[in-house]
């Protein structure tokens, strides 16, 4: 990318104290990321392998253990009033049923909520509306004395989206954000993402669990295993082509892939206790079939770390398909 990217993680690591006399908990190991302007990179990978506490962290949320992260070339400033700005560029979309919607407030007030806490001088009224015309619930002022029992899930989910834009962000980071949605409405809200992309140009950190999902929204994906991006690359590329057998494990089992599921084996992944050598070493099955072996790389496998990926936003972090490709 010959452009800054607009938000960039660099040498990230995000490390938690250990529960209960456990050893410290490296959640983020390590991650290099680049988002430009008008991009969607999805970040994928496993439940627990350190998706949220990456968005948490370049949202500013979760102060990095050593790394940083800059926004147009500005490293982050922590302190609360730099903060407190940084996150009115950058917005947080969580999926509502988390409880982004506070059940007693209406429409109106969920969306006017931010921009009363950024303090916006302008016509509050007509900058809700706005929003939630954007956000494709329209008319808007049918909505606006609505409470969130009485949407559906995915009206909801564009309130929730509407109160983002309504301080016109940069940059969104979505964290599952159609994770609890019914397909035909996923799509929808997916759409909706694409369209807020082409007509404010505006970029996108989408978070899921779902490469499918990355396939019909992002322009780029990063797939996270145990704190790490072990392979990234635009989509089309990664998605068609895996080169890294964990990201050739998850498109298996999609129901369009046409290939046998390949069915992960060994520990879920612990940050707690990160493998030497490749930390998917004890789950690969290119090293438990022998594939490894026959490359020449499976010693190298069980006891040589890889090198984190750099930001330009493609590679693989494997020694055989680093032998092999
Ligand atoms: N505040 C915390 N304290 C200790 N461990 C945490 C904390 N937050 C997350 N973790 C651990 O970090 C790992 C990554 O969690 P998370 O970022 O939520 O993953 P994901 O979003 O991919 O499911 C998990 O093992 C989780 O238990
Ligand atoms: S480095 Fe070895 S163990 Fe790790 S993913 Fe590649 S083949 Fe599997
Ligand atoms: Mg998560």
């Amino acid at each position: 990318m010959t452009t800054t990217p607009l938000l960039s993680a660099a040498g990230l690591h995000v490390a938690f104290p250990g529960r209960r006399g456990r050893p410290t908990a490296r959640a983020v190991d390590g991650v290099d990321l680049d988002i430009g302007a008008g991009e969607i990179v999805a970040l994928v990978g496993e439940s627990g392998c350190g998706k949220t506490t990456l968005a948490r962290s370049l949202l500013g949320l979760v102060p990095p253990t050593s790394g940083r992260v800059t926004f147009g070339g500005q490293p982050l400033d922590y302190a609360s009033r730099a903060l407190k700005r940084y996150r009115k560029r950058v917005q947080l979309v969580l999926q509502d049923p988390s409880g982004s919607l506070n059940p007693r407030h209406t429409v109106y007030d969920a969306v006017a909520e931010g921009l009363r806490i950024h303090g916006y001088a302008g016509d509050e009224r007509a900058a809700v509306a706005e929003a939630l015309s954007r956000a494709g619930l329209r008319p808007p002022e049918r909505f606006f004395l609505r409470y969130p029992h009485e949407l559906s899930g995915g009206q909801r989910q564009r309130v929730v989206i509407a109160g983002a834009l309504a301080l016109e962000p940069e940059l969104i980071v979505a964290d599952e954000p159609v994770a609890s949605l019914d397909a035909s409405v996923r799509g929808e809200i997916l759409a909706l993402l694409l369209r807020l992309r082409d007509e404010l140009g505006l970029s996108a950190l989408v978070v899921t669990h779902d490469l499918g999902l990355a396939w019909n929204i992002a322009d780029r994906v990063a797939v996270m295993y145990l704190g790490r991006i072990v392979e990234a690359g635009p989509v089309e590329e990664v998605l068609t082509a895996p080169r890294h057998p964990y990201t050739q494990a998850l498109l298996s089992v999609l129901p369009e892939s046409g290939n046998a599921p390949v069915v992960l084996t060994g520990e879920p992944p612990d940050p707690s206790r990160i493998p030497t050598g490749c930390r998917f070493h004890a789950r690969c099955q290119i090293l438990s079939s022998g594939e490894a072996a026959r490359a020449g790389v499976a010693d190298l496998c069980r006891t040589r770390d890889l090198p984190v990926l750099g930001s330009a936003g493609a590679g693989v972090a494997c020694h055989w398909a680093g032998a092999s490709g």
